[in-house]
């Protein structure tokens, strides 16, 4: 086991390390830059999608969610996210034209099965978004697009989820050229920005690393953390908090920045932190501001930004800017290094976390 960790002390650790790879082997003859084309070729039997749900369970929900915040804004498509287990019970409309994404690492999670199968039932085309080959969600979607993370062992996942965000992105590109939303510049600036990710998160994950490890010990005996984030980056709220409860037992709860002050508010005080996500882009000021509410009453901030920022909180983390929501490329691994750093700094057993399974296929 221990050579098969390469050197790393978890497969956590390692997985996490794998993301420039992962992200290179994604894109692997899927780019044609001079034409700014995505190439998804497996989707050439089905027609332009009027409308998308993305249903999924656990992480790749929050790769679902993400998702959506660029198939609307770059390809006009209007798109719905669900929980797998409430699409699968709730009787959905699903309307001819309408095409769902099933996003699975494992591509055997039974409610994420069971949504496809009744997709199907009700006329909808199925793109199964997975990584493991032959799986049963491959097996029974009309059309499969591998995420291509290679085997991922952690229970809790990180390098397949950075796999899905770069087959949505694919995904978005592709869609916003077909419904002509997207410019050819803007797909080509996209692109030429993805394609500079690996190299970029390389140089910074062992700077991320040392930074995580001084965090962790700082707030390693904070019992309950706040996430916050806006626009895309409020899935990654919501799975940094995931990733911190999967391995560390820290109770910590995911919330769009601006939904803030309607509850959790009530609870800031110096003893429950926040840990923001705080991009310097068009939203920043409104982050801002909620983390200056966040101050007044005492709390404490860890803050994911880039330089420039200008924030006054107690951590200011800073990391690259990259392209646009591609910034997020960067920040998932700062989260995933956070979580990891405390759980192995509190002696948990981070691989394999207590009353987890890596793959859930009974309901
Ligand atoms: C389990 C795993 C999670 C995963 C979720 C969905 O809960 O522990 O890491 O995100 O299932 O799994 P899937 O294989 O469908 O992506």
């Amino acid at each position: 086991a221990a050579a098969q960790k390469g050197g790393y002390k978890h497969f956590m650790l390692k997985e996490i390390f794998e993301q420039p790879k992962v992200i290179a082997d994604c894109l692997a003859g899927r780019v044609d830059l001079a034409a700014g084309r995505a190439l998804l070729p497996e989707l050439a039997s089905l027609p332009t999608p009027e409308r998308l749900f993305i249903v999924a369970c656990g992480t790749s929900f929050h790769a679902g969610l993400w998702g959506m915040y660029l198939l609307e804004q770059w390809a006009g498509v209007p798109t719905r996210v669900e929980i797998a287990s409430e699409f699968r019970y709730r009787d959905p409309i699903l309307l001819p034209g309408d095409v769902v994404v099933a996003i699975s690492q494992s591509g055997e999670t039974a409610d994420t099965l069971a949504g496809i199968r009744l997709a199907r039932e009700r006329g909808a085309k199925v793109i199964g978004l997975c990584n493991v080959v032959g799986s049963s969600v491959a097996r029974e979607s009309d059309v499969v697009v591998y995420t291509q993370a290679g085997p991922e062992i952690s229970v809790a996942s990180t390098k397949a989820m950075c796999s899905q965000l770069t087959a949505l992105t694919l995904l978005a590109l592709s869609l916003g050229e077909i419904t002509g939303r997207m410019s050819r510049q803007a797909r080509v600036d996209c692109l030429a920005n993805l394609e500079k990710l690996p190299s970029v998160l390389e140089a910074e994950l062992p700077r991320m690393r040392e930074r995580a490890a001084v965090l962790a010990k700082t707030f390693s005996e904070s019992s309950s953390f706040l996430y916050l984030g806006r626009g895309p980056y409020y899935p990654l709220a919501l799975e940094g908090a995931l990733k911190l409860k999967e391995i560390s037992y820290i109770h910590a709860e995911g919330y769009a920045a601006g939904e803030m002050k309607h509850g959790p508010i009530a609870l800031i005080d110096p003893r429950f932190p926040t840990f923001a996500l705080a991009p310097v882009d068009e939203l920043f000021p409104k982050v801002k501001s909620n983390l200056e509410e966040v101050q007044a009453r005492g709390g404490k901030i860890i803050a994911l930004t880039n330089p420039g920022s200008d924030l006054r909180v107690d951590h200011v983390w800073e990391i690259p800017k990259a392209w646009g929501p591609l910034t997020t490329f960067l920040m998932l691994p700062a989260l995933q290094m956070f979580a990891y750093e405390m759980a192995d700094y509190l002696g948990k057993d981070v691989d394999q976390p207590r009353n987890l399974a890596k793959s859930v296929t009974v309901e």
